[in-house]
């Protein structure tokens, strides 16, 4: 549940060519198993490190975050004081204060905050943001220019009054934002290259659920995040009958994304004049993969097998928004 609210926020906050530090946290009423307050901190969209729910102490995902956080105590401190005491307090008092102004008494209701930074490390320009979700949906956010709440529904209002009085909170914030977040970043790039400064190719094949449905062009396993894949015909980018999917991660730190191409209004001998392009940042050459039907893995019997599809990362295809339309594509046996 959490997971698939992350998604819907994380939209805004994500752009191309940048490095980011984000921290997501999640608080939950009315959901049995889940922990009270769940935190995870990324860099460059990869889990970096998370809040124990058990000790509330914050344990580090790599080893050189490890390193990082040996040594530089005070960060180390700063973490631990966000799993314990302050932080939960302040979002369950949050969340009570949305449920009376929304006037709910029951039911499962989430809220999250994600804050952080990006910094491009071409023009050296950065941005802070800091952002409050409610059952999926954007509800407050601090204007950096302005250094005012800014409530996105109405029932938000009364919270936005009362932290636009709190100049401390603010000002607080937008030092974090500004100053310590893209400093934190730069360093944790710098101890963290040799994984997050890499690249992996992806392997992409051709998928289709049933004659009739669309042919989805899906990479795996490329790193890092930033990538665009799109369809050509005659070497021309397509943006007709194409659906774009988002990126989503995989369980090894690598990324999928697809591109789905509606080809009921496509005559098959046009086929072979349409074309599938993945491009990685950072790396020159292109994956080209030609629309043939021969490369299409289907669900259908006797279904063929593209050459280099990663038997690891098909099983990461139940990814939380696509992973059942993409899992009756493929069959697992194959
Ligand atoms: C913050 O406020 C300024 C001044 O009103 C405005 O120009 C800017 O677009 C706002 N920023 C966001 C992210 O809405
Ligand atoms: C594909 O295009 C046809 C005709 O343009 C349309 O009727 C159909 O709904 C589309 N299919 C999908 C899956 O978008």
């Amino acid at each position: 549940m959490g997971k698939l609210i992350l998604l819907i926020l994380f939209c805004h906050v994500s752009s191309a060519a940048k490095h980011s530090l984000k921290y997501f946290f999640t608080v939950s009423s009315g959901v049995p198993n889940l922990p009270e307050l769940e935190v995870i901190a990324q860099v460059d969209d990869i889990m970096v490190g998370y809040c124990d729910p058990d000790t509330k102490i914050v344990e580090a995902k790599q080893d050189w975050v490890k390193k990082y956080l040996d040594d530089s105590p005070q960060q180390l401190e700063w973490y631990n004081a966000q799993c314990s005491y302050n932080q939960p307090n302040l979002l369950k008092a949050t969340i009570f204060r949305l449920k009376q102004e929304f006037d709910q008494s029951g039911g499962v209701h989430v809220l999250q905050k994600i804050n952080g930074c990006e910094w491009d490390d071409e023009t050296d320009e950065g941005i802070g943001f800091h952002q409050y979700g409610y059952d999926g949906e954007d509800i407050l956010f601090l204007n950096l220019t302005t250094l005012t709440w800014i409530a996105l529904k109405p029932q938000a209002v009364v919270i936005k009054l009362r932290w636009d009085a709190d100049m401390p909170r603010i000002n607080y914030n937008k030092d974090f934002l500004t100053r310590i977040c893209p400093d934190w970043l730069k360093k944790s790039l710098d101890y963290g290259k040799s994984s997050l400064l890499r690249t992996e190719r992806p392997s992409v094949s051709l998928l289709q659920k049933t004659p009739s449905s669309p042919v989805s062009c899906h990479a795996t396993g490329f790193y890092p995040h930033r990538a665009v894949m799109f369809w050509r015909k005659d070497g021309e980018d397509l943006h007709e009958d194409v659906d774009q999917g988002e990126i989503l991660p995989n369980h090894d730190e690598t990324f999928q994304m697809s591109v789905d191409l509606n080809l009921s209004s496509i005559n098959p001998e046009d086929w072979r004049r349409y074309d599938c392009v993945f491009q990685l940042s950072g790396v020159e050459d292109d994956i080209v993969t030609k629309l043939d039907k021969a490369v299409i893995r289907t669900n259908e019997g006797k279904s063929e097998i593209s050459a280099g599809v990663d038997q690891q990362h098909v099983s990461d295809l139940k990814a939380p928004d696509n992973g059942a339309e993409l899992s009756m594509r493929l069959n697992p046996e194959t």
